[in-house]
């Protein structure tokens, strides 16, 4: 580990300075999500926005391109679409790992980590993790707007004594003024609920679960407001977390102690369908008015260690704007790209009620482009759209009208050799009623990545695929017999980096 920190900190260094336009032109990198410039990445942590930044850190091996040494790596956007890396924020040390966690800013500095009047701290609420020890909750602090961070001399703030206890997500509780941590215990698949007058003392009021989906452990907890869709000045509570591999979500309210849940027991209700979306949690104080923002690594565990990309691992997700709707009397997120996206539109191709029989292959060759496509179905279509159509295969995007199913199917795209699970885990469905007789995707395909978000952003679907990069066809389909598509509207995107 000591050879390796030199070279990889004066790189890391480099990389943060600015001289990134070497990278970002690699083989599978994604142009418009965000993507470390080297390295390996998981869950997106401690996402705040605080004086006209917001705020990206993230779980990071500073030392490679596998999962390990895990700390905290950091970049700031003005917009969410274009990012800017900052040195590492908070580092692994000795034996103790920095995993996941939250970020508030504390502006009556209830936590005392303010020098001077007027000084705003940020506090990073982290699990301090000791491999097959133990995992407690511990806080850090920055007084230069996260430039730099210092740890709290008296951590652990929250200690069970327990080996799995993670992921704490904290968030300022207006009308009783008090911090709110949600926490989880994995194993036991519960999320905890905790309050603080200061960020340093911590009292247990609540526990929830095990609910939905109980498979395996329980990851990354959030619980925030979020308006009603439709109904100006309503909010509900979502209580959203990643039951591993996936993510699921539950609607309700809270009443500043208890999460009380409003969703069908019997039924699991997940953020993405897709294979490849986890650990997403929220922004923190956003200005006033804006919707709730979300962001999501796009990985699966069964596979994200041996993913074929070099000399960085994993993206997040599109930044997503959320509203709850009550649609056929169930509680339904409602997900869509942050609206600004379309600022890196370039020029669009557009065809209004095209008649498609079998196939029909559309004038544009692209791996890094945005679509919308509606399409009329009726009982029997089988129908959507392929992208990265080459000789070696395609990605599809399909809704099949005989089983009620929106589905991704990425068996035939690209590369799927580098681990036995990726290609088990490659056809993904759920189900969606069409929207007065037709069917509506956004699709964002950003050369490794694809996300689908259907019927404005009832469902979602993300997943990851590693085509050829001579792959770059687009073509609609009806395997049925003929189908009308509405509207296609294509456009190219500008790369962020
Ligand atoms: C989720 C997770 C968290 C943990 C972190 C470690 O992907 O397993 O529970 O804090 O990753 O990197």
């Amino acid at each position: 580990m000591r050879k390796l920190l030199l070279p990889g900190f004066l790189l890391f260094q480099l990389l943060a300075i600015g001289q990134v336009n070497t990278f970002y032109k690699e083989k599978y990198r994604p142009a418009f999500h965000f993507t470390p410039a080297i390295h390996w990445m998981n869950d997106p942590n401690g996402l705040v926005y605080h004086k006209g930044e917001y705020h990206l850190f993230y779980q990071f091996n500073p030392f490679g391109n596998r999962w390990g040494h895990m700390s905290w790596g950091h970049a700031v956007s003005k917009d969410l679409i274009r990012w800017q890396h900052l040195p590492l924020a908070i580092p692994e040390e000795k034996d103790t790992m920095i995993f996941s966690g939250s970020c508030v800013v504390d502006e009556y500095n209830t936590s005392g980590f303010a020098q001077k009047p007027g000084q705003i701290p940020m506090v990073a609420i982290y699990t301090a993790h000791i491999e097959n020890i133990k995992q407690s909750q511990h806080i850090a602090y920055s007084l230069d707007d996260g430039r730099t961070w210092i740890k709290y001399n008296h951590n652990p703030v929250l200690d069970l004594g327990k080996k799995d206890f993670r992921d704490p997500k904290v968030f300022w509780y207006a009308l009783q003024k008090k911090w709110v941590m949600a926490v989880v215990l994995p194993i036991e698949k519960q999320v905890q609920l905790y309050s603080s007058a200061n960020l340093k003392q911590w009292q247990l009021m609540s526990s929830f679960g095990p609910a939905g989906d109980t498979t395996g452990i329980w990851e990354c907890p959030d619980l925030f407001e979020i308006p009603v869709q439709g109904e100006p000045g309503k909010t509900k509570w979502v209580l959203m977390h990643s039951p591993a591999p996936y993510m699921q979500y539950f609607v309700g309210d809270f009443d500043g102690t208890t999460f009380k849940n409003e969703s069908t027991a019997t039924k699991i209700y997940r953020p993405d369908y897709g294979p490849d979306y986890y650990a997403a949690i929220l922004y923190n104080n956003l200005p006033a008015g804006y919707k709730p923002i979300s962001m999501g690594w796009v990985n699966n565990w069964n596979y994200a260690n041996d993913i074929p990309t070099t000399p960085w691992k994993s993206a997040m997700s599109l930044p997503r704007e959320l509203m709850v709707k009550k649609i056929n009397n169930e509680w339904i997120l409602i997900q869509q790209p942050l609206e600004k996206i379309k600022e890196l539109r370039q020029e669009k191709k557009e065809w209004i009620n095209k008649e498609v029989a079998g196939s029909a292959l559309l004038p544009i060759k692209s791996q890094v482009l945005e679509m919308e496509i509606e399409f009329t179905v009726d009982s029997k279509s089988i129908a959507g759209v392929r992208l990265v159509k080459g000789s070696d295969g395609f990605i599809e995007v399909g809704y099949d009208a005989v089983n009620g199913l929106l589905y991704i199917d990425r068996s035939k795209a690209g590369d799927t050799s580098f681990h036995a699970s990726f290609s088990k885990l490659s056809r993904y469905e759920t189900y969606i009623k069409p929207v007065n007789g037709k069917i509506l995707l956004h699709i964002f395909l950003d050369k490794s990545l694809l996300e689908v978000f259907a019927n404005n952003g009832q469902v979602c679907m993300s997943a990851q695929l590693f085509p050829a990069e001579k792959s770059n066809g687009v073509e609609l389909f009806a395997n049925s017999g003929k189908e009308v598509f509405n509207v296609v509207r294509c456009w190219k995107m500008k790369s962020t980096w």
